[in-house]
């Protein structure tokens, strides 16, 4: 009899998801089994999350959900490992460029498969996944997976054919923002505030901004608008941005990286 729930691969991603599963109580640690490569790798899992740990893979593909979160490279090698484990227990990859395709010709035709593609504030609680499948899969098995998602940051299902926009908006623009803290903290440097004291400001703003979006629900451009007082610093500041071409070039960034992931999945 398996577990409830089975990693396969707990690196910074399947960590970051068996801390938000376990914390938010969707399962208990005894309920939970990883499998991983390394002795080392074991250890850590299981002194850190009490939840049993093994090298053998068929054995966390036992449970009635199976997270795939090796990295892509290894993926095919595990899915062969697996194959004939896989019943109609629900299958859940992480590993970027695999479509759901590729995962029914890796693990069977009738697998219940959901293809998912969450970000690395994951390891904040704070991810942006986004969850893709096929009629294979059942209302319930996708309700389930989004709440696992969601005890680590917001999920949404999406059609398949937009994971490669996912990749741009969500998969790589944490890099972006990360950027554009950096730039805003140098800024601040140049003006004379300490570099500790720089990133912090610089980063509590991104986030406060990022929360008004999601809770008030405003548009963008009317919360922008409401700080932007006439004949004001920050109108001034928001001018030399469209001077210097922001939008231009973060629409390009998004659209760059959605465009390589299509490149790349031979689309
Ligand atoms: N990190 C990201 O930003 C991000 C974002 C979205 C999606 N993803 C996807 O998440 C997946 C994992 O990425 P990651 O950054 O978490 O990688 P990672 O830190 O390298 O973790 C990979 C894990 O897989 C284990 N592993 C390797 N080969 C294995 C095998 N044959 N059998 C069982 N376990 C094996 C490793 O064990 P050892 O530690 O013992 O070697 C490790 O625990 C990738 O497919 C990636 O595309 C990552």
């Amino acid at each position: 009899m398996g577990k409830r729930i089975g990693f396969i691969g707990a690196g910074n991603m399947g960590s970051a998801m068996l801390a938000g599963i376990l914390g938010a109580g969707l399962a208990r640690a005894d309920e939970v089994i990883a499998s991983v490569r390394s002795e080392e790798t074991a250890g850590r899992i299981r002194d850190k999350y009490g939840i049993e740990v093994t090298h053998d893979n068929r054995r966390a593909a036992e449970a009635s959900i199976v997270f795939l979160a090796v990295k892509p490279a290894q993926l095919p090698g595990v899915c062969d490992e697996i194959r004939e484990t896989i019943g109609d227990q629900l299958i859940i990859s992480v590993a970027a460029g695999f479509d759901l395709k590729k995962l029914h010709a890796a693990l069977g035709q009738d697998a219940h498969i959901i293809r998912s593609m969450p970000n690395t504030p994951a390891m904040a609680g704070e991810a942006m996944s986004a969850l893709c499948t096929d009629d294979k899969v059942n209302d319930q098995e996708k309700t389930t997976a989004v709440r696992m998602f969601e005890s680590f940051g917001r999920a949404e299902l999406v059609a398949e054919d937009l994971m490669d926009a996912v990749t741009g908006v969500s998969g790589s623009s944490p890099a972006f923002i990360y950027m554009i803290i950096e730039a805003m903290a140098d800024a601040a440097v140049a003006e004379g505030m300490p570099r500790r004291q720089a990133y912090v400001f610089a980063a509590q703003s991104v986030l406060g901004s990022a929360k008004m979006v999601l809770d008030t629900g405003k548009h963008p451009g009317e919360l922008k608008d409401a700080v932007t007082s006439p004949a004001g610093t920050t109108i001034e500041g928001c001018a030399a941005l469209e001077r210097d071409g922001m939008r231009a070039a973060m629409i390009d960034a998004v659209r760059t990286a959605a465009r390589k992931s299509r490149e790349m999945s031979g689309k």
